[in-house]
């Protein structure tokens, strides 16, 4: 499986799968791969006939610089992960690569991205906007494949593919958690052994707003106070939002109502998780 870091290189293997009409799938990623990663590999390998998965830690989508110098780095064994998924290409571009001397171009991205995380981390979405759309030139492919995991990004990916008119399809694949239930990500490798027990309590918060709205409740006010008590009483109190609101908008809501959303972020030390569940009425 090559494992390569020029953009150039990317085209010229993929260029004979395209004419023979291979149907190409795009995985994108920072690296220190989970089960996350995996399955969105998995969903590529199944509906694809050549996949190709990106390691790239992107620094213009980090707002503190201390956060990029701590995102977790294991490339070696991300390479063996991905070859064991039989993964065809591993595009692995340095910095320099993805953003040439005297890069100014960047992407405003769609209104969805103004929201929860663009509130918060302002400059993270027009920098996971613009190295996106970078990859899907560097790589071009038929079918890319994001998480549920990062729903605001995926809304903003799939706004950004429609009004550019873009090539591509883009699949949305379900969160993969623990059995405890805490959604994977490569920031729980940095998290210690505590603060791990504590993080779990944020899934435990989303599935008390469902088993609310499954006993009736749709005040969206009152689910929110309910989980702000389950998170504070342990010991969770740096909370950025805890958001409802409608799937596809993001629009916060008064009332939980069909294709409504919980969403939320919170610090666990100085680890920020975010989550998210949608809420069925049923
Ligand atoms: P990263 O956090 O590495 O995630 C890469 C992809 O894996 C994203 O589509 C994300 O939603 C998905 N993913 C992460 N955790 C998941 C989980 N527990 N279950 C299912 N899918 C999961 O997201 C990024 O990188 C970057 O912003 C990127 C899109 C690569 C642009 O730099």
């Amino acid at each position: 499986m090559p494992v390569v870091h020029q953009t150039q290189e990317v085209r010229s293997l993929l260029a004979p799968a395209r004419a023979a009409g291979k149907q190409i799938g795009l995985v994108l990623t920072m690296g220190a791969l989970h089960e996350g990663h995996l399955s969105l590999v998995r969903a590529a390998k199944l509906e694809c006939d050549y996949v190709v998965a990106t390691i790239f830690v992107n620094p213009t989508q980090f707002d503190a610089d201390d956060d990029l110098e701590r995102y977790p780095r294991n490339t070696t064994a991300d390479c063996a992960q991905l070859e064991q998924l039989g993964v065809d290409l591993i595009f692995a571009p340095a910095t320099q690569e993805v953003y040439p001397d005297g890069f100014t171009t960047t992407i405003d991205p769609p209104a969805v991205a103004a929201r929860l995380e663009g509130k918060h981390r302002p400059g993270h979405f027009r920098g996971v906007a613009t190295v996106v759309l970078k990859f899907l030139h560097m790589a071009p492919a038929d079918i890319a494949y994001f998480g549920n995991k990062d729903y605001q990004q995926t809304l903003v990916v799939q706004h950004m593919v429609r009004d550019l008119n873009l090539p591509i399809q883009i699949r949305c694949c379900p969160t993969v958690r623990d059995p405890d239930g805490l959604a994977l990500s490569s920031r729980n490798q940095i998290l210690s052994t505590s603060q791990r027990t504590q993080a779990q309590v944020i899934s435990h918060s989303l599935n008390h707003a469902q088993q609310l709205v499954s006993s009736g409740e749709r005040d969206a006010k009152a689910i929110k106070n309910a989980m702000q008590k389950i998170l504070s009483t342990h010991g969770i109190s740096r909370i950025d939002y805890i958001a409802i609101a409608d799937s596809k908008t993001l629009e916060e809501v008064a009332q939980v109502e069909d294709a409504t959303i919980v969403l939320i972020a919170a610090y666990i030390g100085q680890t920020r998780l975010i989550d998210n569940q949608l809420l069925t009425l049923c």
